[in-house]
């Protein structure tokens, strides 16, 4: 244990906290803080030895790359170059918001945060304790989601701290995430845009403002070739067995079988199961864990099958 960890309150000590934090961050260590999607966990853009503590933090494998966290738009001459006019257009239709954008990386940031690749994702996040700690820091920061590599992403301080105490100083308490699933990831570098990671926001929306047809990666899963490598990894999963149902009937015959007390309902149209939403989907799992829970039954429903970004994390954590 190398840090005591400590969680600051970061809505009723605003000031204090960002400027904690910053303090931190400017020494070169690594800072939790809350964003609209999930919690990250934050280090500055050109300090190469703190971007290696996030992977040995993480446990994160060294070729996926990271995601710069800017808190304006000029931020982006100093991480980015040849910045195409569909970046501008993104940046003002969804900045600041849970989407980010792949673009060609700027030769000064060091090459661990791409994983050596030469493009960078960049996103501006919609929440204010994270907006005032990259402006306090002074540069971008790099943020991947603040949980050990193969958990549920962390959703409210509580999760960081089951995560990371003692590895890291600070966490920043901003409550509950809004979103609660990581951003929509999209490269704009070939000449059709292309969804790399689903999330919430739609690929109608960005076809609206890119005025152009967009593709989506048509595998997230395991494959040597995929284009965004954290997709390959296992991801948000629980330690408990998660099993989909396409329907309430065979899921009560599933139920009928099997031990209630060690088994959790997730549905949105089945009784007595708890909701089945991407606010809430990764607390439900960490709970789940927390409660010794050895299997998730998720029934799903219209409704929720037409939300990509909800879908590939339940898919994700069912495989
Ligand atoms: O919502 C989010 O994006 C959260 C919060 C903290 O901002 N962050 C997050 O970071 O989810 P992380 O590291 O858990 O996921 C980053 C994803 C990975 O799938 C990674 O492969 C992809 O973004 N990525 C990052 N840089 C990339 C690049 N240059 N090219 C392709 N994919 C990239
Ligand atoms: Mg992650």
């Amino acid at each position: 244990m190398k840090f005591q960890t400590q969680i600051f309150n970061a809505q009723a000590d605003f000031t204090s906290s960002i400027a904690l934090g910053a303090e931190l961050l400017k020494k070169g260590e690594l800072v939790s803080f809350p964003t609209e999607t999930v919690y990250g966990l934050g280090a500055r853009i050109f300090e190469e030895a703190a971007v290696l503590k996030i992977f040995a933090a993480k446990g994160r494998p060294n070729d996926n790359p990271l995601i710069a966290h800017i808190s304006a738009i000029s931020d982006i001459e100093k991480i980015a170059v040849e910045i195409p006019d569909a970046f501008l257009k993104l940046a003002e239709a969804f900045f600041p918001g849970p989407l980010a954008v792949v673009v060609k990386k700027h030769p000064r940031v060091p090459a661990a945060v791409s994983a050596g690749l030469d493009t960078i994702a960049i996103r501006m996040p919609d929440h204010d304790v994270a907006l005032a700690l990259i402006s306090a820091t002074g540069e971008p920061l790099v943020a991947p989601s603040a949980n050990i590599s193969g958990r549920p992403s962390p959703t409210i301080a509580q999760h960081v701290l089951e995560d990371m105490a003692g590895k890291i100083p600070a966490i920043l308490d901003g409550g509950a995430c809004r979103v609660g699933i990581e951003s929509t990831v999209i490269s704009i570098l070939g000449k059709t845009p292309i969804i790399l990671r689903p999330g919430t926001i739609t690929n109608e929306e960005i076809e609206d403002v890119l005025k152009t047809k967009i593709e989506v990666v048509s595998s997230f899963t395991t494959n040597e070739r995929v284009a965004s490598p954290g997709m390959k990894y296992r991801h948000y999963a629980p330690k408990a067995k998660v099993l989909l149902f396409k329907n309430g009937a065979e899921a009560e015959m599933f139920l009928k079988e099997n031990d209630l007390l060690k088994t959790r309902i997730l549905s949105n149209s089945f009784k007595n199961a708890r909701p089945l939403l991407a606010e809430t989907l990764y607390a439900e799992f960490r709970d789940a864990d927390k409660a010794s829970i050895e299997q998730i039954v998720i029934i799903l429903d219209d409704n929720t099958e037409q939300k990509l970004g909800l879908m590939n994390r339940i898919l994700k954590a069912a495989e």
